[in-house]
């Protein structure tokens, strides 16, 4: 039960940091507010209104019962209650109320009055809201009416709507400064959150800046620190690599020149095919490792460019399902270069392939099926491996060197994305790609 109310309570609660911050400054400040506003209202505004009710309709009890003593000088008490009480008092002689009483029934002045002026057992009309500053009372009696014009601040204290404004006008300022600091907080947060997720797509960033508070400025500078390890890693490795072919090109030159003073025609074609085959490996490595340390993030429509590609093959046999029109941020060539060898190996292996483009939340998803003998499960692990061949007697149609596949993986991994294969649906491979965008 627990559980479930604990996921009712994580749906509820806004999802980004800048948001949640917001709810734990706000929230104590409405609690607070409506706390004070109920305290204020109950215990101090109503009880005194209540009080100085009391108090005025004892004094028009007074006057009323000094004015109707049989012999009273009339005259006297009417003028000695007007001079001290700042109340005008009219006597309407042999005259009715003739209006209707509106009492409203939500205004704690109108409730105060009506239970005062009835526990003297007055028979009474008044109007508290035709004035702003006055309030017309009226009071039956045994020869017609007074009517008593009362200065409002003889009823009521201070007005609300000022202690409301007052109240309300800091917890806007405090929210309004909270909302700056938060968004001054969150910003690098973010800022971090964009690198690293461009970091991990394969874009280029520059510099990582941290900024923010210290923890966020470490984390900052701790990526800053990583991405330039795994830069350097990556440098490193295909330095190396197109170092070490580079230089193997001498030997095998000087080793083709060899075979020319070699008698035995069969050694020499022998020798000379795995020579070819060698100067293919290093040459397309060569190639690879230049082209993608050289490449730029571009921004570019898929399906053009997948069309695109498929157009430059010029075969009947490749089927190609477009989908939704988008904007990939990606190193064009790398992933042309990706897409090119997955659709050669196909066109090596089978008669029919279909390529299957389609834009999902935030990724895209290209599938290539084809017809042909597809690759065993335990075998489809080996082959993204660099030079790794399934048997030679498959790839003896067209010379070929085994580093198709883990180029084209390394193509979709640098992008962030994942390459993986399984059965098609016509029998042979699938190969599905899925790239973040
Ligand atoms: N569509 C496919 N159908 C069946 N087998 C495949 C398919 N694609 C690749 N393979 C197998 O996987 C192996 C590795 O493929 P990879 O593309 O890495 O190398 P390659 O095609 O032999 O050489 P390269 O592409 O470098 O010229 C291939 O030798 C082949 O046996
Ligand atoms: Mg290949």
């Amino acid at each position: 039960m627990f559980y479930g109310l604990n996921k009712f309570i994580k749906q509820l609660l806004p999802k980004q940091l800048f948001y949640r911050g917001l709810l734990i400054v706000a929230i104590p400040i409405i609690i607070l507010q409506v706390t004070i506003s109920v305290v204020f209202f109950d215990s101090l505004w109503i009880k005194t209104n209540v009080g100085m009710t009391r108090a005025l309709v004892g004094e028009i009890k007074t006057f009323l019962d000094s004015y109707n003593v049989a012999n009273a000088n009339k005259n006297f008490v009417e003028n000695t209650f007007e001079e001290h009480s700042e109340i005008d008092v009219t006597f309407f002689r042999d005259e009715q109320f003739s209006e209707i009483m509106r009492e409203k029934w939500y205004s704690p002045i109108d409730r105060s009055l009506r239970r005062e002026l009835k526990s003297k057992n007055l028979i009474y009309w008044f109007d508290t809201s035709k004035f702003k500053k006055k309030v017309i009372l009226k009071i039956k009696n045994e020869f017609g009416y007074f009517e008593f014009i009362i200065p409002r601040e003889r009823l009521t204290s201070t007005s609300v709507r000022i202690f409301a404004l007052w109240i309300t006008l800091p917890a806007i300022l405090i929210v309004a400064i909270a909302i700056i600091f938060l968004k001054n907080q969150t910003r690098p947060i973010k800022k971090l959150a964009e690198a690293s997720k461009k970091f991990g797509r394969g874009e280029r960033i520059d510099e990582f800046v941290p900024s923010g508070a210290s923890e966020i400025r470490q984390a900052g500078y701790e990526f800053e620190k990583m991405r330039k390890r795994i830069l350097r890693h990556l440098n490193q490795r295909s330095e190396m690599l197109s170092g070490i072919s580079h230089d193997l090109r001498t030997p095998l030159t000087r080793m083709k020149l060899q075979l020319a003073l070699i008698k035995d025609k069969t050694l020499i074609n022998r020798f000379s095919s795995d020579i070819d085959e060698m100067e293919k490996m290093l040459n397309e490595y060569l190639q690879f490792s230049s082209e993608s340390n050289k490449e730029q993030n571009e921004i570019f429509e898929f399906n053009k460019f997948l069309k695109n590609i498929i157009e430059k093959f010029n075969n009947e046999m490749i089927k190609f399902n477009s989908g939704d029109e988008l904007y990939f941020n990606g190193r064009r060539l790398s992933l042309q270069r990706s897409l090119n060898n997955l659709i050669e190996n196909s066109l090596k292996f089978s008669n029919k392939i279909e390529i299957t483009f389609q834009k999902l939340k935030g990724s895209i998803l290209i599938n290539i099926e084809d017809d042909g003998p597809g690759i065993p499960i335990e075998e489809r692990e080996n082959v993204f491996k660099p030079f790794y061949k399934i048997d030679k007697s498959r790839s003896e149609k067209s010379a070929s060197v085994g580093l198709g596949l883990s180029i084209a993986s390394d193509i979709i991994r640098s992008h962030g994305g994942r390459i993986e294969l399984s059965e098609s649906k016509f029998g042979g491979l699938k190969v599905v790609i899925s790239l973040p965008f």
